[in-house]
């Protein structure tokens, strides 16, 4: 039987490449499009590696609508499309917000628009729990209500659901599913690929393995006196690995389901301290970590966690791999990439 092709769109980013091994193994035919401004060539090496299979790769900038229409016209058999393609740093959002607009909504738009044009009929959306902001109720669930955006970023996601909406009110024979991720971390238990971030981290866990290796001399923990049990922070922490499989439990939702625009939360539905992480990575891995407390980081939020019963009970999916699993991967990959 012939293969189901995806196109996926910043397949060799963090989360693409996982979804893109996610894919493989569950048989689909992936084309990755990616201009690599936040991933590297090699990694289409490590998927093959993994995978046995090199996916075909289209190096474009989704912004660029000519690239984007010459590449779809020779995809258009494919089924659906992964949408990961955008710039996800918070604070370079407000520092350069119409660097964010442009790209992150404008590679929607041409993909979309492509979609239309080659009646490509499924799109998957990578959103963030940052569309929840500051929640009223924890967790949050699907119909939790939206908070406007605090960062340029956020409000990228907010107004991308909206424009995927609208699309598809007009155009019945589109149909979306929207992910709203919460906090990804760790790495393949391959230690082939992970998250690569250019320059100092903004996020927890990436910070956290290049303190235990030596690369960052402490980590700054961000405020010890929210209102929550031990005054730190809370997220909802789950292994790329499982969200990978998510986006695969997606596609395979909408080749069997009368789906118009669903919205799903992808969490482990735990909330954990930036403590409770400092605790696990030690735990797991057995390496100290060199923390101090730091002033708040503007912008957090206290306490944020998914329900993800909705993505269980409509697309059989639920996280499931262990936090220690996860920390062992993070921390191994974090190990290899010192030897890139
Ligand atoms: P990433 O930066 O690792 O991957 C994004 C990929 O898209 C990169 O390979 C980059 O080169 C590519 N890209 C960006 N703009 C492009 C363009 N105009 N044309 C072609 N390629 C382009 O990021 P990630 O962590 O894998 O995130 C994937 C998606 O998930 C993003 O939309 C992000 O906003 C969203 N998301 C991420 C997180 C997270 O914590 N990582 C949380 C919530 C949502
Ligand atoms: C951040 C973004 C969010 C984005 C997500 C993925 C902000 C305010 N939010 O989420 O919009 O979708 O990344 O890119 O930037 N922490 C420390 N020390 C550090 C780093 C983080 O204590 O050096 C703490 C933070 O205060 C937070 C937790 O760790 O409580 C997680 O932080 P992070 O990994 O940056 O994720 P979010 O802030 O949840």
């Amino acid at each position: 039987m012939k293969k189901q092709k995806i196109i996926v769109t910043g397949g060799c980013g963090y989360i693409g490449s996982h979804t893109t091994v996610a894919l493989q193994n569950a048989g689909f035919d992936v084309v990755i499009l990616d201009n690599l401004m936040n991933s590297q060539i090699d990694t289409l090496d490590r998927i093959a590696e993994i995978t046995g299979i090199r996916p075909s790769f289209e190096r474009i900038d989704c912004t660029d609508v000519n690239a984007m229409h010459d590449v779809f016209a020779r995809h258009s058999d494919a089924m659906g499309v992964i949408h990961f393609a955008a710039l996800k740093a918070v604070g370079e959002s407000v520092a350069h917000p119409l660097k964010y607009y442009k790209n992150n909504i404008l590679s929607l738009l041409n993909t979309l628009e492509m979609m239309l044009e080659f009646k490509i009929p499924n799109i998957v959306f990578s959103s963030s729990a940052t569309v929840y902001g500051e929640p009223d109720q924890l967790p949050v669930t699907e119909d939790t209500p939206l908070k406007p955006a605090t960062s340029p970023y956020g409000q990228t996601k907010i107004m991308a659901e909206n424009i995927i909406r609208d699309t598809v009110k007009a155009n019945p024979e589109l149909h979306a599913v929207l992910l709203r991720y919460f906090n990804p971390i760790g790495a393949h238990p391959s230690g082939k690929i992970g998250e690569l971030p250019i320059g100092v981290p903004n996020n927890l866990m990436p910070y956290v393995t290049q303190v235990a290796a030596g690369i960052r001399e402490q980590l700054n923990v961000f405020g010890n006196d929210y209102n929550t049990p031990d005054g730190f922070c809370i997220r909802d922490y789950i292994d790329v690995n499982d969200l990978a499989d998510a986006h695969v439990a997606a596609l395979e939702h909408m080749k069997t389901n009368d789906v118009k625009v669903e919205v799903y939360n992808l969490g482990t539905g735990r909330g954990l301290s930036v403590m409770e992480i400092i605790k696990a990575f030690e735990d797991a891995t057995g390496v100290k970590l060199n923390y101090t407390i730091a002033a708040r980081r503007p912008g957090d939020v206290p306490a944020i966690w998914a329900c993800s019963d909705l993505a269980n009970e409509k697309l059989g999916w639920r996280a499931k791999i262990p936090l220690t699993e996860t920390m062992r991967t993070a921390w191994q990959w974090q190990k290899n990439v010192s030897k890139l």
